[in-house]
């Protein structure tokens, strides 16, 4: 075994150990192999949760390529060892470059998948616009992340979506979990690997008080970090204001943070008008899905200088003589300058992606094509198994108690 394949096989083992829901579904489904006969496309952050995912998918007995939904979130090593040990065809690798992306991401759809597991929404997009002939075997796609829900919502109300999709991240057990304590864990890992600063003592600035925005705050008031929240949703502004937090507008925010974090899903939340505001010194990170919330094209016309401080930290000179620092170009924080969400947060996320791809399978043919709801049974069961592998046992309503709560 060479070194990349075996620190691959290493990492991908270390984390199989802990994720108990996945295990506990592949000993439910194993001998069934409910994916029997199918082609299934895996485009994830390859790293070793998302290739036991994909293998797993392989046990259950479907053909799996797996491509990477991100240039710089794929580690070579995972793609050596799925390749490589665990026999899953891997068209992904490390890269700078987007085009050398994107041709891995046209390569996985000759497999002429019956489904799609996508995040982001890359996958969909290119086989509704530049690719419509891999339609014709596809019965399903199930997608990870809110962008890529975004985008497929926005397919779907133009009345262009042409297979059905089913939103995993919206299912509750993905993103009461992984959106708000994966992303609030695995942001401030990436920031604090990067940057090796103290989080205690720091001013923090959080654009955007969604599930993954709630997430990093909550985790930078507990590391003893001041906290300002960005929005432009009022209800979600006063909750912020209600959870302690400080809530203003990012040109207020920009001179008083020490660490900005965009968690957003929108398009130039930090631009050419906040960064000379800002104070010398400042660590600027994204955690939304895509390289767009820190505008860093106007970045690096705008800088006069741009030079590496720290592995995956790029600092920018500005015209007004201050330096200002971003981590891993812009793109995903907690995946690009780290190593994703925990590995129980990922299990239980993936649990809702493999029922969720399962469901479309055993479904195939009858369902519409529009975007669905992760089905509430299997939420639930999910639940079940999770508590179950927490060794949490809960209280059952009575029938006297269910009765009551039926009754008017
Ligand atoms: N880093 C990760 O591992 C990870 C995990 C899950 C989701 N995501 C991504 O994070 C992003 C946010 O996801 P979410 O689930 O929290 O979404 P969400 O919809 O729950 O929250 C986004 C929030 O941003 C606010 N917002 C929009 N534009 C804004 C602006 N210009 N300024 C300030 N606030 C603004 C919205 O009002 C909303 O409250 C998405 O891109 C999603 O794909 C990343």
């Amino acid at each position: 075994m060479n070194k990349s394949v075996e620190l691959g096989v290493k990492k991908m083992e270390w984390a199989w150990q802990y994720m108990d829901v996945l295990r506990a579904i592949k000993g439910r489904y194993i001998d069934e192999k409910p994916f029997k006969g199918s082609k299934v496309v895996v485009c994830c952050h390859l790293e070793a949760k998302t290739a036991n995912l994909g293998r797993l998918i392989g046990d259950l007995g479907a053909e799996v390529w797996v491509t990477g939904s991100n240039p710089l979130s794929t580690q070579d090593d995972i793609a050596d060892a799925l390749r490589e040990h665990y026999g899953v065809t891997v068209y992904a690798k490390h890269t700078h470059d987007d085009e050398a992306f994107r041709k891995n991401l046209y390569k996985v759809l000759e497999l002429e998948p019956d489904l799609i597991l996508d995040d982001g929404g890359d996958l969909a997009t290119i086989v509704h616009t530049e690719y419509t002939n891999y339609l014709k075997n596809l019965k399903g796609i199930s997608e990870e992340t809110t962008t890529g829900v975004h985008r497929l919502r926005a397919l779907d109300a133009a009345g262009k979506l042409k297979v059905p999709a089913i939103a995993a991240n919206d299912a509750m057990m993905k993103y009461l979990f992984d959106n708000r304590y994966g992303t609030g864990q695995s942001t401030w890992d990436g920031i604090i690997r990067s940057t090796n600063v103290s989080i205690a003592g720091k001013t923090v600035v959080v654009a955007g008080y969604g599930w993954c925005g709630r997430g990093v705050a909550l985790r930078a008031k507990g590391l003893g970090a001041k906290v300002i929240v960005t929005e432009v949703d009022p209800i979600k502004s006063i909750e912020a204001v209600m959870d302690g937090f400080e809530v203003m507008s990012m040109t207020n925010a920009a001179p008083l943070g020490d660490i900005f974090t965009t968690l957003t899903g929108d398009i130039n939340v930090i631009t050419k008008d906040h960064f000379p505001l800002m104070k010398e010194g400042a660590i600027l990170a994204n955690a939304g899905h895509f390289d767009v919330e820190i505008s860093m094209k106007q970045l690096r016309e705008f800088s006069v200088e741009q030079w590496e401080a720290r592995p995956n930290v790029i600092g920018y000179k500005l015209p007004n003589g201050k330096s200002i620092y971003v981590i891993a170009e812009g793109r995903l924080v907690n995946l690009a300058a780290a190593d994703g969400h925990p590995i129980e947060i990922m299990d239980t996320s993936f649990g809702v992606q493999l029922m969720s791809l399962k469901y479309l399978w055993e479904n195939k043919g009858k369902l519409e094509n529009h975007l669905m709801t992760v089905p509430e049974s299997i939420d639930r069961e999910l639940a079940v198994i999770k508590l179950k592998t927490m060794g949490i046992a809960i209280d059952e309503l009575t029938e006297e108690q269910k009765k009551y709560l039926s009754s008017w």
